[in-house]
């Protein structure tokens, strides 16, 4: 198969939900219908099997929550899927904002009696900065909801994305009967089953088709006439281009838990959604048809099997055709390395495998030299753009508990700072490590990893900062000033660069009046710029 023709196979994309919206649900039913699973329930078992394997799941465990980001892979309609699982914890933010530049869409479940969440609003604010196309789901069709019409208002003023219906419900909860399809002007009818991949679909001639009264009573069908003809009205036709360019976002209901809905999701999704897309570098874009190979690194996973400290790498592949005992140049280390054992997420079992195309996220083991963001080529120097650190919001300083160990606490610091768990910072005298993170929940995290993974002990003490700021400017001399005077709120990265370690929002507005020559950055990008 050619290049092109690989590429054209592939389809990566993202589930992504406020917490309990469906998101492991739909993805379970999407492997079922996608034969890459024979039974429901599956998804979930895999998940406590995990648990029992690794001593840091125990927290997933214990919390519910989908800690690690993980990708399966399966075939449907003669198309490679492959879907990248992101946590929905907001704590776990920034792994699923790094997971979101290594897909070329998403789909977005939304719970019909929630609506648009919290995490929904931040996950969909990182899809427009990318211009991620976005197909939506509204999900739990078969439980009391809100009004179809207010949640499509509610998506487009809180995602600031307009959508279009592609599928419209008939009632909703109890009184729930199913979809009609507008494009195919199909019905398909509801019947509350979590386990079989039933469907019960109605061709009509168009909607002033009497079998759509004797299907679905007169009542029903009188009001299905009305909403769509002002659906149509309202939101117009399905153009995919404004869909491919993150304009438009499709609309889709039903019920997962139910497999309602999935199957014409799934087909949508193969039919419309984008081929793997090139990526911005540092030295312009690159096409994934590009003949030479390169990708990315966007999460890194340590210590799966505790007793060897080997660690996993996820790469994207952006261009050409990756292949097994090949050199390839990491280009922040200037170093060509080579990978005998690269895996595969196939959903049912993780291979190893000769090649891999762009759209494909394969697994390197590497032994702690990889950092997420690292790029990987045949040879030519560029790095890929936009695997962004994003400040911290909360700040502890880190106490060494065990002064015996003073050794695998740093070393055990270095690699899950690496690994994207949090952000590591340097602040003098003394050298003293401050972690930063997003959410409460990393600080458990680091300690447990700490413990279980490397044999350290540590505690946090609090640290008083609201934001770190990268700080640059043309001016050396104002730079040098600002740190002199600011020094008790100045810390350095991993690599060295200088931070600001603001201590509220109004002492960095007036850093910001005071220092006009300085560029102070809420996120590390600008190292790129
Ligand atoms: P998440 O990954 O987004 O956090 O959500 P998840 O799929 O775990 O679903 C959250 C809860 O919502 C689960 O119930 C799940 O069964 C339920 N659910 C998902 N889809 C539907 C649906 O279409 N209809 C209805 N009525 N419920 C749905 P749970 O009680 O928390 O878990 P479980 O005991 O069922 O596993």
């Amino acid at each position: 198969m050619s290049l092109q023709e690989e590429i054209n196979k592939r389809r990566t994309f993202g589930i992504i939900s406020h917490p309990d919206a469906g998101k492991t649900t739909l993805t379970e039913k999407l492997l079922l219908f996608g034969g890459a699973i024979q039974s429901a329930g599956a998804v979930k078992n895999n998940k406590i099997k995990k648990t029992a394997t690794s001593d840091f799941m125990e927290i997933e465990k214990q919390r519910g929550i989908s800690v690690a980001t993980s990708v399966m892979a399966f075939n449907y309609r003669g198309k490679q899927i492959n879907i990248l699982d992101t946590p929905g914890h907001k704590d776990f933010a920034e792994d699923t904002y790094r997971t979101l530049t290594a897909v070329d869409s998403v789909i977005l479940v939304i719970d019909c009696a929630n609506g648009v969440e919290a995490q929904t609003e931040r996950l969909m604010e990182v899809c427009r900065m990318r211009n991620t196309p976005v197909i939506v789901f509204i999900n739990k069709m078969d439980r009391e909801g809100r009004d179809a019409f207010d949640l499509l208002d509610e998506l487009e003023e809180k995602l600031a994305i307009k959508v279009k219906p592609m599928s419209w419900p008939i009632g909703i909860g109890a009184s729930f009967k199913g979809v009609y399809n507008m494009h195919r002007d199909t019905l398909n009818l509801f019947s509350g089953n979590k386990t079989q991949i039933e469907k019960e679909i109605v061709e009509i001639k168009d909607l002033d088709d009497p079998l759509l009264n004797d299907t679905i009573g007169d009542k029903d069908a009188e009001m299905l006439r009305e909403e769509v003809e002002l659906v149509n009205g309202v939101y117009g036709d399905f153009d995919r281009e404004t869909y491919l360019s993150g304009e438009v976002a499709p609309v889709y209901f039903g019920s997962a838990l139910n497999n309602f809905g999935v199957q014409e999701l799934l087909n949508s999704f193969v039919e419309i959604s984008p081929t793997p897309r090139g990526r911005i570098s540092d030295k312009g874009p690159v096409e994934p048809t590009d003949k030479n190979f390169s990708g990315f690194v966007f999460k890194i996973h340590a210590n799966i099997d505790p007793k060897h400290r080997d660690r996993i790498a996820f790469l994207r592949i952006v261009s050409g055709e990756f292949k097994r005992n090949t050199f390839y140049k990491n280009i922040r280390l200037d170093k060509k390395v080579k990978f005998s054992n690269p895996t595969s997420f196939m959903a049912s079992s993780k291979e190893i495998i000769d090649e891999a195309y762009p759209g494909d996220v394969i697994g390197l083991y590497d032994t702690g030299t990889f950092k997420i963001g690292d790029t990987l080529t045949t040879g030519e120097d560029f790095m890929y753009k936009g695997i962004p650190s994003f400040s911290p919001e909360l700040f502890r300083e880190v106490q060494n508990d065990d002064p015996m160990k003073t050794k695998q606490l740093e070393k055990g610091l270095e690699q899950l700072t690496d690994e994207g768990v949090a952000q590591l910072f340097i602040k003098q005298p003394g050298n003293r490590k401050i972690i930063g993170t997003v959410g409460e929940l990393q600080f458990e995290v680091i300690q447990y990893r700490l413990k279980h993974e490397y044999n350290a002990s540590c505690s946090f003490m609090h640290r008083p900062h609201h934001k770190a700021c990268w700080i640059t400017s043309d001016k050396q001399a104002e730079i040098d000033e600002f740190v002199r005077r600011k020094s008790m709120n100045i810390a350095y990265d991993k690599e060295g660069n200088i931070v600001f370690l603001a201590d509220s929002p109004f002492l960095l507005s007036q850093a910001e009046l005071d220092y006009p020559a300085i560029t102070f950055h809420t996120t590390s990008d600008f190292k790129l710029d």
